[in-house]
């Protein structure tokens, strides 16, 4: 813990530049301070006495000339960008007023100027910067006295302790941090609805909060009606994701066999999509959603969505709801997440394919090559359907809201536009939501590409150049894709008011690429373009139509391309100063990452114990980094290094703890990624990455938790070769690329509660507020939180929910 900002009780004379750096000798400052201030003092060490007690200042300052009211600055300071800094004067006499103003140095806001006492935030700053501050006071005859003082800021670094492993059933997060739960499952959000009872008797789950809160991102408001401020840290829109549910505590006592109830149905759904909710800070900083704000949305699997880019209208869409394959309905299992400059939120589709049913024997109802795509993508024949939604018999006939679910060829239609087997290509999208606007229909971005979306991060968006967007496809030895755009980036498209318009010009046309990674620490971008390669009607595997074909079936195009398997990509993050994208992989196992199947950007497999039991493959997954070639979105190469492993500091140092975690970093299975906004004060200089795990290989020893980093850059460690171990003590080496060592930049800041996994974060612009969601505590049954978070109420139901977290002293979160 840095104590820095801390001010001691302090003595400083105004008329002394004291040089914090060290270069000017002490005696130098004694014997200036003495020389100037005349004071009474005999020598060093009474000199030394007063720098250390205000307590003496009076009778110092009595002595000057004229009795004006005698004033301190109090001692010079250093601090580092973020920290709150307390400016405290004092004075000799009883003045009729004191306050504080900025003499230099980058401007901050005083927080009670008018004072003795006054504080601000330290602002970003790339070197060592003064800071002068000037304190005056007033006496009764209206005479005045100042004194200044010196704090010198240096960059942000990490400033909290980092918080052990642990088994509890509660949030942990570090000293001098709280946590307020913000927005649980079931929360109430359109007027008129009741209080959540948690008991499974609730239903209005399109006016509540839904279950499995994942990603969000924080939409600034103005500070009264529905317009857009994106730098007001106070009012803002909350848009998260609600990717699954955990149907046992949804239902009095758990769901019913099929044929399920229409009414459980409906619910089970409607707590799926995507919330919009109203979010403000009192002024004493405390954070509440507002329940019946204009804006709060639910985005459910029903609504009406449209389809937008090349796949738009494509035969592959028809249904019986879309005839014509240009709309359909809602969004499901929507995971990670991405933002735009233009003030809409990206929504993604991954695990949708286990939502769809598909009986036995449909292979044979469709051609050749729609059976290879459905089982490419997990609709296999013999699929269920999650949840047995497509038993419900719907008390209106016509109502095909659970039917939709049923993929199988209808014997009974005469072609796609009579039943859904085409429904299973309407999901797998990315999905724009214009937050501000919930008059209007989401739009699914078909020109990025259809698989299991995990997230939809932008890189950095420079003017005049064509902005890329990158994916991950969760499933292991799935790929890592990015969008270009086709329109380079024009700054004032930024504050449009018809925000899906431009989501329009920038997402419905562009190329997109796969990656492929080689050994040597590059890698390529390889483009789906209909009639390159093999992606063309001849190609053996699968005879691509057209563009659309190709976007509908990307993982097929990343197929025949040759993409690089990888080990679950997760999230992907831009860090703001250099544009460099990182992608969490979050893990493997032995069948898809064998000892012999390993390759440079998925080095390891390896062993790790739990409970006695093996974990062979890549259980703890590690984080990868791309730097594209000329800092570009639009480079069609890049270079590459591994960030961090994830592995319980136990781990075999030189083969699988190879980024030398300790007790205070050690996490396994990476998920949710984020850099910290660069509006805050750790700005385009140091900023915060954030790492969230979603794990079960190291769930024996601990939750699933959340690390603070601030990580270098790619190439600033260098070629590593390690030994894997496999079953039995097979050996085989394998040469990688790897970051330095993170070290203590590299911090546990918080550990969840029981049984839960820790995803979606975003914060205020100012970073004051970090916001951050739990996702199904207890969901094997064990757990009574977020109730178990302030008492022990054993009898609560478990829920997702959103929290917040703040510093006491109110500065930057983890700064
Ligand atoms: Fe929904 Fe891949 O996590
Ligand atoms: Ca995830
Ligand atoms: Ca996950």
């Amino acid at each position: 813990m840095d104590d820095s900002h801390m001010f001691p009780m302090g003595y400083s004379d105004g008329d002394v530049d004291t040089n914090l750096s060290g270069n000017t000798p002490f005696a130098s400052i004694v014997s200036e301070r003495y020389s100037r201030r005349q004071t009474m003092f005999g020598g060093v060490a009474a000199l030394t006495t007063a720098v250390l007690s205000t307590s003496l200042l009076a009778a110092c300052d009595d002595d000057k000339e004229g009795g004006s009211p005698n004033v301190d600055a109090g001692q010079d300071a250093q601090t580092n960008s973020g920290r709150v800094v307390a400016l405290t004067g004092t004075t000799g006499g009883d003045p009729d007023s004191a306050g504080w103003e900025q003499v230099s140095g980058p401007e901050v806001v005083l927080t009670n100027a008018d004072t003795a006492t006054a504080s601000f935030i330290a602002p970003s700053v790339a070197d060592s910067t003064p800071l002068v501050f000037r304190f005056t006071a007033t006496d009764a005859r209206g005479r005045e006295s100042s004194d200044e003082s010196t704090v010198t800021v240096s960059p942000a670094r990490l400033g909290f302790e980092a918080v052990a492993k642990s088994l509890d059933d509660k949030v942990i997060v570090p000293e001098g941090y709280s946590v307020t739960v913000l927005y649980r499952l079931g929360d109430p959000i359109k007027a008129g609805v009741s209080a959540y009872s948690n008991n499974g008797s609730d239903s209005d789950f399109d006016g509540r909060a839904g279950d499995h809160h994942d990603a969000l991102y924080y939409y600034g408001l103005s500070t009264s009606g529905n317009g857009r401020d994106d730098n007001n840290s106070n009012r803002g829109l909350l848009v998260m994701n609600h990717e699954n549910i955990t149907q046992d505590f949804l239902h009095p006592s758990g769901p019913s066999p099929a044929p399920r109830p229409e009414a459980e149905a409906l619910k089970e759904m409607e707590a799926h999509g995507v919330s919009v909710v109203e979010v403000n800070r009192d002024a004493a900083g405390g954070w509440t959603y507002a329940q019946g704000s204009a804006l709060n949305r639910r985005v459910t699997p029903l609504i009406e969505v449209d389809i937008n880019g090349p796949a738009g209208g494509s035969p592959n869409m028809r249904t019986r709801f879309s005839p014509d394959g240009t709309a359909g309905r809602g969004t499901i299992n929507n995971c990670a997440n991405g933002f735009t400059p233009w003030g809409t939120n990206i929504t993604c589709e991954e695990n949708w394919a286990y939502y769809f049913r598909r009986d036995y024997g449909d292979d044979a109802a469709r051609t050749p090559a729609q059976a290879t795509a459905l089982s490419r993508y997990g609709v296999s024949e013999g699929n269920g359907g999650n949840f047995a939604w497509t038993t419900v018999q719907p008390a209106d006939p016509d109502n095909t809201v659970f039917s939709r679910w049923n993929a199988t060829v209808d014997p009974g239609a005469a072609d796609a536009t009579e039943d859904f087997r085409n429904e299973p290509n309407q999901f797998g999208w990315v999905v724009e939501i214009d937050p501000y606007d919930p008059s209007k229909a989401p739009r699914k971005r078909t020109a990025l590409g259809r698989f299991g979306h995990e997230g939809c991060w932008p890189g950095l968006f420079t003017a005049g150049r064509r902005p890329a967007f990158y994916m991950g496809d969760d499933g292991r030895g799935e790929y890592i894709y990015k969008f270009v755009s086709s329109t380079p980036w024009t700054e004032s498209d930024a504050q449009s008011d018809d925000r899906l318009a431009i989501g329009d010009k920038y997402l419905d046309e562009g190329t997109l690429y796969v990656a492929r990674f080689s050994a040597d620490g590059t890698g390529v971008w390889l483009p789906l373009v209909f009639g390159q390669g093999p992606l063309a009607p001849g190609n053996a595997d699968y005879s691509f139509q057209d563009q659309a074909d190709v976007l509908i079936h990307a993982r097929l195009a990343a197929d025949a391309l040759g993409a690089t398997p990888m080990d679950r990509p997760e999230w992907s993050a831009a860090n703001p100063v250099n544009g460099e994208i990182y992608f969490t992989l979050t893990n493997s196992n032995a069948s898809k990452r064998p000892l012999n199947g390993t390759d440079a950007p998925n080095p390891r497999h390896y062993n790790d114990l739990k409970e006695g039991d093996d974990q062979f493959g890549n259980p703890n997954g590690h984080i990868l980094r791309m730097k594209e070639a000329g800092d570009s979105g639009e480079a069609s190469g890049f270079e590459w290094d591994i960030y961090a492993f994830g592995a319980g500091a136990d781990l075999d140092p030189n083969n699988v703890n190879i980024s030398m975690l300790d007790a205070m970093n050690d996490f396994s299975s990476p998920d949710g990624l984020w850099f910290s906004r660069p509006s805050n004060p750790a700005g385009l200089v140091n900023p915060v990455l954030w790492i969230q795990t979603d794990d079960g290989a190291y769930t024996d020893v601990t939750n699933c938790m959340m690390l603070a980093a601030m990580p270098g850059q790619v190439g600033d460690g260098g070629p590593v070769t390690i030994t894997n171990v496999g079953a039995g003590g097979a050996m085989a080496s394998q040469a990688t690329n790897v970051g330095q060592a993170p070290g203590t930049n590299m911090r546990r800041f918080l550990v969840g509660p029981k049984e839960c996994e820790i995803t979606g974060i975003d914060s205020t612009p100012d970073g004051r507020a970090l916001f951050v969601n739990i996702q199904h505590p207890g969901e094997d049954g064990n757990s009574n939180w977020p109730a178990s978070q302030s008492d022990n109420s054993a009898s609560s139901r478990p829920r997702s929910a959103t929290i917040v977290i703040t510093k006491d002293d109110g500065g930057i979160v983890a700064l």
